[in-house]
């Protein structure tokens, strides 16, 4: 069904890279889908304000029509007309956090298509602070609408090869930088209803969040499983996720007991996913997913770790469970719903 002939250009600085990022830049103008990084993960983006860009968003992805997109920003001018009302409490957010890992979601204005919102009367809004992701936006001069630039269901990119593996033959021109630093998608409040929520957990806290904002509610979809039928705030959470081919299960017990009930497994396509260090007292085949107490590292590895298990043929994954503290609550939800929230509690 594709055979887009995909451009690979190199972008890791905008003064050497310049010449790369002015073709992307035109591909978006005309039309065209460009995979780009930002610091929390690769994203697709076609011009947020042309519906036929966008359907192909879609189409690379094999999205479902009824997740919303993510519509960045690299100025506060470009927000104004994409929102009803810039209120009080995204300007206080957005000085604290912009540019950088959150995403507002406010109410849309008539500019922005229906279908980048999935027909929601609200928009998703997010200024990234990668200077390439930035300097592509700028060069376009329109908002650019992105998901996360792998295939619908798989474990977000977080490298470039991520990125070719998911979409080469599938998107116009894939750009070619560093790996994202964060690691995890950004941190989803939506302030369109009475009370802020926050939808995703990301890389700015809950607390971060409640220190500006006073009270915050979290939607039920950070912490459990969601039909896919139901109607939720958060569209895009009640889809598998981040999911590697395998069954993951997720151990909550100690390390020593960990290892008994790991290495008892015999069962063929076993393989654990543990924290660094922990694989050498292993039987089985392993992936280690970054450092017990430092959510940032597990952040920043997750995907990847996730995406290794695939190539190890790994069929059921025993996880070690991660802390929910801070950035940890944003590891504890993807790697939980790649599991399909299922513990093992021992
Ligand atoms: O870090 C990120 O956010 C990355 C980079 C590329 O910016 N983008 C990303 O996009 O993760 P995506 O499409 O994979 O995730 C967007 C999430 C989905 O869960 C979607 O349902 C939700 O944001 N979302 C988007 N617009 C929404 C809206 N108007 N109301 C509620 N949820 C919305
Ligand atoms: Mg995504």
């Amino acid at each position: 069904m594709f055979k887009i002939n995909t451009i690979i250009k190199d972008a890791f600085d905008i003064i050497n890279d310049k010449e790369n990022l002015k073709l992307a830049a035109d591909i978006i103008k005309n039309g065209g889908t460009v995979a780009f990084p930002t610091e929390t993960v690769y994203g697709l983006g076609a011009n947020a304000l042309d519906v036929n860009a966008v359907s192909k968003i879609f189409k690379a992805k094999g999205r479902p029509q009824d997740n919303p997109l993510i519509v960045h920003v690299d100025s506060f001018d470009m927000i104004y007309s994409l929102v009803e009302d810039f209120c009080e409490n995204a300007k206080k957010l957005a000085q604290k956090f912009w540019p950088g890992p959150l995403t507002i979601i406010l109410k849309r204005s008539k500019l922005v298509p229906s279908e980048v919102s999935a027909g929601l009367d609200t928009v998703a809004i997010r200024m990234p602070s990668n200077e390439i992701a930035r300097k592509l936006i700028s060069l376009s001069k329109t908002p650019i609408a992105a998901p996360s630039a792998n295939l619908s269901g798989s474990p977000s990119p977080t490298t470039s090869e991520h990125v070719i593996s998911d979409l080469n033959g599938r998107v116009d021109m894939i750009l070619n930088s560093y790996s994202s630093t964060v690691g995890l998608e950004s941190t989803v409040i939506s302030l369109a209803g009475e009370k802020p929520r926050l939808l995703r957990p990301g890389f700015v806290t809950l607390d971060e969040l409640k220190d500006i904002l006073g009270e915050v509610e979290v939607d039920k979809a950070v912490f459990s499983s969601i039909s896919n039928d139901a109607v939720v705030n958060a569209p895009g959470m009640k889809y598998k996720h981040y999911a590697p081919k395998a069954t993951v299960k997720i151990v909550k017990s100690s390390f020593e007991d960990f290892i008994l009930y790991v290495n008892n497994k015999n069962e063929e396509g076993t393989a654990a996913l543990v924290f660094n260090g922990e694989g050498q007292r292993l039987s089985v085949p392993f992936v280690e997913y970054g450092k017990q107490n430092d959510s940032q590292n597990q952040a920043a590895h997750l995907f990847d770790a996730l995406r290794q298990l695939d190539k190890i043929n790994a069929k059921i994954v025993y996880a070690r469970c991660p802390s929910d503290e801070g950035i940890g609550l944003a590891v504890t939800n993807r790697l939980f719903k790649a599991a399909g929230f299922e513990v093992i509690e021992l």
